[in-house]
């Protein structure tokens, strides 16, 4: 595809190939990301960074991607302080905040809106996550993280083995990185989930169109018996008609250290999009791993960082000239 000026909706829009661009650029962005260096190559550029839900990690690495590359970084959080509560559309939200912005992140509880969004806006726009539907830079940090997980362990994307873990439904995260694989050869996705809460059943075709070898489960310590990845995933409470609908599933699967013992591989990495639940009704993933060296989701959220700088890079066509805008940091990085 070409980046350049292109928005970032959908995983379907990606080939092979571009992964492989967008993991290249963000192998390049790790002394900036690590601020051993620091780069101008975006000055004079304004991120608007627009989140219509709940966020920490998207809406700040995506705002520390802009900063790191030198840019300046606009927000907007929750609908009551922005202009949409007064009842302005979408379209009318995109065309005005186009003028302020090089570049856009939105996130929306519907389906289809920062599509719709994109359509109107007149710089390119990343999905931020919307609704149930779609969160792609997500996906591409998750698959960003496998691949320099497993490649640490010697093996490589083709051939995963991957446990999918909990609201497989609403987890617009699974939705995503389950695409993203059918990019790749002899995948083997176990999927395990209340019945209530399965995968969609399009996500699935894509899957089996793709030659992906996909067992659904209802039985975690099966399900994590042989893979080289256990993605667990929150219920998604906000996408349930009511607190006491989800409650009834909150909890039903969770993974701590003595069930990672007793059924896992050896080495098996642990990983989740967070934010984890941890109250005690749900705890998808005890506390009790954090010590465990397999568990990579404080890497993987790291990561966040280094993909979004790729994304922005590629789109406003600065991939190969970050260097060449860069210096020494000057001040004391204890990293
Ligand atoms: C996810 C999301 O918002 O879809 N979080 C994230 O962006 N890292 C997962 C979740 O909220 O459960």
């Amino acid at each position: 595809m070409e980046f350049t000026g292109a928005h970032i909706l959908s995983i379907k829009q990606f080939e092979r190939a571009d992964i492989e661009r967008i993991f290249q650029v963000a192998d390049s962005m790790e002394p900036y990301a690590l601020r051993r260096r620091v780069t101008r190559v975006l000055e004079g550029a304004i991120l608007g960074n627009m989140f219509f839900e709940p966020s920490t990690r998207t809406r700040v690495s995506f705002g520390s991607a802009f900063n790191l590359l030198g840019g300046e970084v606009r927000e907007t959080t929750g609908f009551q302080s922005s202009a949409i509560a007064k009842g302005e559309s979408l379209y009318d939200t995109a065309r005005v905040l186009s003028g302020y912005s090089d570049v856009i992140c939105m996130r929306h509880p519907e389906s289809g809106s920062v599509a719709e969004f994109a359509e109107a806006s007149r710089v390119p726009v990343i999905n931020g996550g919307d609704g149930a539907n779609e969160h792609p830079s997500q996906a591409l940090l998750d698959l960003y993280t496998i691949r320099k997980e497993l490649a640490d362990r010697g093996r490589s994307i083709d051939g995963l083995r991957i446990a999918m873990i909990g609201d497989l439904k609403h987890g617009r995260t699974v939705h995503s990185l389950c695409k993203l694989l059918c990019l790749y050869q002899n995948v083997h996705v176990t999927l395990v989930s209340p019945v209530e809460l399965a995968m969609p059943e399009a996500v699935l075709e894509s899957m089996r169109e793709a030659g992906i070898d996909v067992v659904i489960s209802q039985d975690l310590a099966n399900g994590i018996g042989a893979v080289d990845i256990a993605y667990a995933t929150r219920i998604q409470e906000e996408r349930f008609a009511s607190k006491e609908e989800a409650n009834q599933y909150r909890g039903q699967f969770r993974l701590n250290q003595a069930i990672y013992t007793q059924y896992c591989e050896p080495n098996t990495v642990i990983m989740h999009p967070l934010p984890r639940d941890s109250r005690e009704d749900a705890n998808e993933l005890d506390n009790d791993l954090n010590l465990n060296p397999n568990l990579a989701i404080f890497r993987q959220a790291d990561n966040g960082v280094l993909v979004r700088m790729a994304l922005f890079a590629l789109i406003l066509n600065v991939a190969d000239q970050v260097d060449k805008y860069s210096r020494e940091v000057t001040w004391y990085n204890g990293r």
